[in-house]
């Protein structure tokens, strides 16, 4: 073995407003497998992370039930740690970025960076509530689109037209808190100058810290210039004050990646670990930080040169990964596959997870797909067909027939076995460093089919019977458990609590990975239990509609829809106007190049019309052909993007997954008068 390595790796902080789900579960396990293989190999690794506390969206999150944000995030970060450890996720810290070390080092960070000139002022104009007394971010307003003319439009971008613009181009724009409309108000912000470390940059992104995907997107980024960066909001906010200004907060983004400073002092202040050699300019210490792909802006850019403007040493890598889809879609509620990991643990063993997804990672930025039928097979077959099944063909006869002790020498044959399983143990380890998890799987499970093989040609069920076979029996069954043991040594960082349950039926105390170079002979063992259990495609039908139903009791309106305010007055004669129709959908269709839109072939009983609705987000097409809905027929047809569009779906809800279109009673006919 070579030299202890000092390493230090962290996930994305998640933020402190919502639970964790599969998507985010990706990430933390990815990492957690990392952080487990490299303590195994006899590394020094320390994995930290936190909750990101701070933002518009946590506050407003607290408003709207009626809580202080510290009792907000006081409670998530507990239901964030519980079901991450339910998923096995072993930090050695977890802590918020709402903490006094954090503080300390946003605020020193921010000092360094003012000393050394990286901080500038300018005034900006932005969107005002005058209601809330608050400046808005884009996310919180909403109108028509001065491009296409669609309403319920973002203030920044168009997602029926995919126009960009800034919140004052928007028509009828409106507050999404208060339901005000914005007024335009003045105040001085506070920037970071990103445009002074381009050349930092430029050397550090090329200088392998970055998977190619990711240093190629970054070219692109210095193509089009680094623009300096606002790190600064106004009161009302929660986070932290900026030293030396009145009411003025850092923005989020600038003290959560800090916040893995933070989390980490908080382990060094436990563990009596030095800060400084993880952290100094001159440290010899790896770090390492995992995210996904959607930040990593904030990662290989802003972060690292923050840390260099403020005298700290960079990253190592980053190491970014792909996104989550179920089934080949994006998780959805109405199906049941937006799966929370709280619903995931009622019903399935959290390894089974933990294995598909190492079955599905690399060390590439692809999104990853959860194949429920799949996972079924995968689990199966795998774990319980291949591995388990080794041991629970052979514990049986050592404990009957050998008093539950392994042979004490074996032939050169099962020598030679062992030892092809023994020399593949720096093959599998270079693939768990590179995060190639999907080879190391396929390579350990090639492992395993060739266990079985020496089991069925040796057939220990038919030695028992025979006169005189007990050596041979003896070998056998022990080689079997042999190979069992090393399997299981390759598979403890992705299956942990088993990896445990084995190595305490071999009656051992520690398994590192070089424990998979002596084979136990002469050994006594325990009796034998079931260490995993098939999995059934009914199992995985209960979670998902359990997931439908905790959905559907917790659905919270989204933070931006807190208050939908009540229109402009109309008179009864504006009313009468519009002609509302039940009409059946005879067709649906996703528009590709909208992210929003379906197309929907509607029967109204007087033929049939093309509308464009804004409810992808809330229903797979197939689910809508067959129902009744109710439109407004007699809106002016409009012409979009993607074709005429003649009348307007009704849909209730805030918006988002969360969004039902009207469903008349049965009884009602297409062309029927909605009164
Ligand atoms: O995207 C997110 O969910 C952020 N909360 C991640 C923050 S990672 C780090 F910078 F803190
Ligand atoms: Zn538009």
């Amino acid at each position: 073995m070579t030299q202890a390595r000092k390493i230090l790796i962290t996930s994305a902080l998640p933020y402190a407003n919502g639970p964790i789900h599969l998507g985010h579960l990706v990430e933390y396990i990815q990492t957690d497998i990392w952080s487990r293989f490299q303590k195994q190999r006899g590394h020094h690794c320390i994995y930290v992370c936190a909750d990101d506390a701070h933002g518009t969206p946590i506050m407003l999150r607290a408003q709207s039930e009626g809580i202080s944000p510290e009792q907000l995030i006081a409670r998530v970060s507990e239901e964030h740690q519980r079901d991450f450890a339910g998923f096995h996720i072993e930090f050695d810290q977890y802590h918020s970025t709402h903490s006094d070390e954090n503080r300390h080092y946003s605020s020193f960070i921010y000092n360094q960076l003012k000393a050394n000139n990286h901080i500038s002022r300018k005034t900006i104009k932005q969107a005002f509530d005058p209601e809330k007394n608050m400046f808005l971010p884009d996310r919180f307003i909403k109108g028509t689109c001065p491009k296409c003319g669609a309403e319920d439009q973002y203030g920044d971008n168009c997602e029926v037209c995919g126009a960009t613009y800034s919140p004052t181009e928007l028509k009828n724009p409106k507050s999404v808190v208060s339901g005000a409309t914005p007024i335009e108000k003045d105040s001085e912000h506070l920037f970071f100058e990103l445009g002074h470390f381009e050349p930092m940059l430029k050397d550090w992104t090329q200088g392998g810290h970055l998977q190619s995907q990711i240093a190629n997107k970054l070219n692109e980024w210095f193509e089009s210039g680094l623009q300096k960066w606002d790190i600064s909001r106004d009161a009302p906010y929660f986070g932290f004050e900026i030293p030396g200004e009145d009411n003025k907060f850092f923005y989020v983004w600038l003290d959560a990646p800090i916040g893995y400073l933070a989390s980490f002092k908080k382990y060094c202040d436990r563990n009596q670990v030095n800060f400084d050699d993880y952290w100094a300019k001159d440290s010899d210490a790896e770090l390492y930080h995992f995210i996904g792909k959607d930040i990593v802006y904030f990662h290989a850019l802003f972060f690292p040169a923050m840390l260099a403007g403020a005298g700290f040493r960079t990253p190592s890598a980053i190491f970014a990964h792909g996104f989550l889809t179920v089934d080949g879609a994006k998780m959805s509620k109405s199906r049941g596959t937006f799966i929370m990991a709280s619903t995931y643990l009622k019903h399935l063993n959290p390894e089974y997870l933990r294995y598909y997804f190492a079955t599905k990672l690399n060390s590439r930025i692809d999104d990853l797909d959860l194949n429920l039928d799949d996972f079924v097979q995968r689990v199966n077959s795998d774990l319980i067909g291949k591995v388990v099944n080794i041991a629970s063909r052979c514990a049986g006869f050592v404990s009957k027939r050998f008093d539950g002790k392994l042979n004490q020498a074996w032939s050169s044959e099962a020598q030679a076995l062992f030892q092809q399983f023994a020399d593949q143990g720096d093959a599998i380890a270079e693939l768990y460093e590179k995060r190639e998890y999907g080879q190391a799987m396929r390579d350990i499970m090639a492992l395993a089919d060739k266990a079985n093989e020496y089991i069925a040609e040796t057939a220990p069920w038919v030695l028992a019977k025979q006169e005189g076979k007990d050596a041979e029996l003896h070998e056998s069954v022990s080689l079997g458990l042999n190979l069992f043991r090393v399997l299981m040594i390759y598979l403890a960082p992705v299956l942990p609590e088993t990896a445990q349950k084995a190595r305490e039926f071999f009656n051992e105390n520690v398994w590192d990975w070089s424990s998979a170079n002596t084979p136990l002979l002469g050994h006594q063992i325990q009796t034998y239990q079931a260490l995993l259990t098939r999995l059934d495609m009914t199992q995985v039908d209960k979670m998902l509609e359990d997931s439908k139903q905790t959905l559907q009791a917790t659905q919270q309106p989204a933070a931006d829809s807190a208050i939908d305010p009540i229109a402009p007055e109309i008179t009864i004669d504006d009313f009468a106007k519009i002609d509302l129709r039940i009409a059946k959908i005879v067709n649906a269709e996703a528009v590709p190049e909208a992210n929003k839109l379906l197309k929907l072939t509607l029967d109204i009983g007087l033929g049939e019309r093309q509308v464009f609705a804004g409810i992808k987000s809330a229903y797979e097409p197939e689910d809508l052909i067959g129902k009744l809905t109710v439109m407004v027929a007699n809106l002016a047809p409009r012409k979009m993007r993607f074709g005429l569009s003649g009348g307007m779906v009704l849909a209730a809800g805030p918006g988002g997954k969360d969004l039902f279109i009207l469903n008349p009673d049965d009884g009602a006919q297409p062309g029927m008068r909605v009164k």
